[in-house]
């Protein structure tokens, strides 16, 4: 068959009264009443190891959603023979065949599974309706329809022959398994990395993240309806360091698909250098880390426009997206304006559990996430260096809630304007308008990360300027738009220095990873 043409799954806007709403709300309610016992999945089976942990929402930790068994090393390691058994049939089947169960496993979460995945996304992971619809149904089902376009496009790209030779390109999968290790943050992030290198022909070791692990699971469903056959994607929610011990010293380790912190991504790397002469390949090893997002405004932006960008990059989501903003520089002559502006809109902004549609801000993942941006906010609220100029309210006695929250830093390299901190925090620096040259040195100097940014200006010269100078700053560059909320099959997504190895999700470049190629002349 002939692959169709991707296009993007339209938004549900989840009005009141409408049917999707409905839906949804009926979804969330069984899904609060029940009890969940999500399995380790491995060559198809459902496994109970009988270790297990509770899965709570986030907005509320005492409500407990289910109960996830975590693998130990007897099924992470029948894990990795699972893929390598299920490798010879999944790697010879035609590849129209491996994108038919991935285009249908689309169909299904739009169709059927929509309501589900993103109930689970939302009280999981705190995301409002809006949050994990876009999360967990629209970039998840893109993923998947664009993905296997590019993989046709791949496939199609052949090297020239001369009269009398015939020259080809086999994409063939890597010689081993692929380890997928996801993030909390994304459904569709999670549902992307053992998806891709499975439709080049790859087989799986998927381990989820455990506080993410309930719309894991679903997705893990999902396939297997689609018609995935057992064994080519193997789910183990688990321990990091005994699963990277198990997977990290194997024979056959081939790949890492990974989104995460930079820490853990350096020292699985440096894992696999230690353990590089036990495998038969070098490894791809394929991540995308942490973020110091920004967003820099020239004395031309247009201040609506600005304020909005903030504001809906730096606490949609709750600030625990890698695109997220968290620093921001403003010229003096326009913060009076700026900062009137977003104390206004700020105070609008309802916080507050998943289930009230209203509230624009929910809780951050767990209490770990809670007190490491409690720690960012008590020290700038004590710092000479730094003020809590908005919000600064957080309580994690029910949920863990913490308001939208903005710094203004006195110093540009002030902590919190050059570490990550993943929630909704934004710190901001006011530069004086005649050192903007001297701003943008500090910009591309002071943080070592480089995955999204945003300038703001009306005056194309400055734009042009800006583009040019700030090159090597952000994988994803955007010009009067919010740093975050890139489309797959429109903006392909990654960044470069220590935010990742830039192999942008959702496009050829990244599925091309996932090959090791035979060239034939005949
Ligand atoms: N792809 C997501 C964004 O761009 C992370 O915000």
């Amino acid at each position: 068959f002939t692959i169709p043409q991707p296009y993007n799954e339209p938004v549900k806007m989840y009005a009141p009264g409408s049917p999707e709403r409905g839906a949804l709300s009926a979804e969330l309610g069984r899904q609060m009443a029940g009890q969940v016992e999500i399995p380790v999945i491995v060559n198809g089976e459902e496994i109970k190891t009988g270790d297990v942990r509770d899965v709570v929402c986030p907005h509320d930790h005492g409500h407990v959603l289910g109960k996830v068994h975590m693998a130990g090393e007897k099924e992470i390691k029948a894990a990795v023979d699972a893929a390598l058994s299920a490798k010879a049939a999944w790697e010879t089947m035609d590849w129209q065949e491996r994108a038919a169960v991935f285009l249908k496993t689309a169909d299904l979460i739009s169709q059927k599974y929509s309501a589900k995945i993103n109930a689970a996304t939302m009280l999981g992971q705190s995301k409002n309706a809006f949050q994990a619809e876009i999360d967990a149904t629209c970039e998840l089902v893109d993923f998947l329809r664009f993905n296997v376009t590019y993989m046709e496009e791949i496939y199609a790209n052949q090297p020239f022959s001369e009269k009398g030779v015939y020259n080809r390109l086999e994409y063939c999968p890597l010689e081993g398994f692929v380890f997928a290790l996801t993030p909390f943050n994304f459904t569709a992030i999670a549902g992307n990395l053992p998806t891709s290198p499975a439709m080049m022909g790859n087989t799986v070791v998927w381990k989820p993240s455990t506080t993410a692990v309930l719309s894991n699971y679903y997705v893990m469903q999902i396939l297997k309806e689609a018609g995935l056959p057992p064994g080519v994607i193997n789910f183990i929610p688990g321990y990091g360091s005994q699963t990277g011990d198990i997977l990290f010293t194997h024979k056959y380790f081939a790949g890492m698909h990974f989104t995460g912190s930079t820490a853990v991504f350096q020292n699985l790397w440096k894992k696999a250098a230690e353990n590089i002469e036990t495998y038969i390949s070098y490894p791809r090893i394929v991540g995308e880390t942490g973020g110091k997002d920004y967003i820099f405004a020239h004395a031309s932006a247009d201040v609506d426009a600005l304020v909005t960008g903030i504001i809906r990059g730096a606490f949609e989501f709750q600030g625990q997206k890698c695109s997220a903003c968290s620093r921001l520089y403003v010229p003096a002559s326009l913060w009076p304006a700026v900062q009137d502006q977003l104390k206004e809109k700020i105070a609008e902004i309802k916080v507050g559990p998943v289930t009230d549609f209203t509230n624009f801000v929910n809780a951050v993942i767990d209490e770990k996430s809670f007190d490491n941006i409690d720690a960012y906010i008590s020290r700038a609220q004590e710092s000479s260096d730094a003020e809590v100029i908005i919000g600064g309210q957080r309580d994690k006695s029910k949920g863990y809630f913490v308001h939208p929250t903005v710094i203004q830093a006195k110093t540009p390299d002030y902590e919190s304007m050059v570490e990550e901190i993943f929630g909704p925090v934004l710190t901001v620096y006011i530069y004086e308008d005649k050192d903007f040259d001297a701003t943008l040195d500090i910009l591309d100097n002071t943080s070592p990360y480089a995955l999204t940014g945003a300038v703001f200006a009306m005056d194309r010269e400055v734009i042009n300027a800006l583009m040019a100078r700030l090159t090597h700053t952000a994988g994803n560059f955007y010009i009067n738009d919010k740093p975050t909320g890139a489309v797959v099959g429109q903006q392909p997504f990654g960044g470069a220095r220590k935010s990742g190895t830039n192999d942008k999700a959702g496009s050829y470049l990244n599925l091309i990873r996932w090959a090791s190629s035979r060239t034939i002349k005949e």
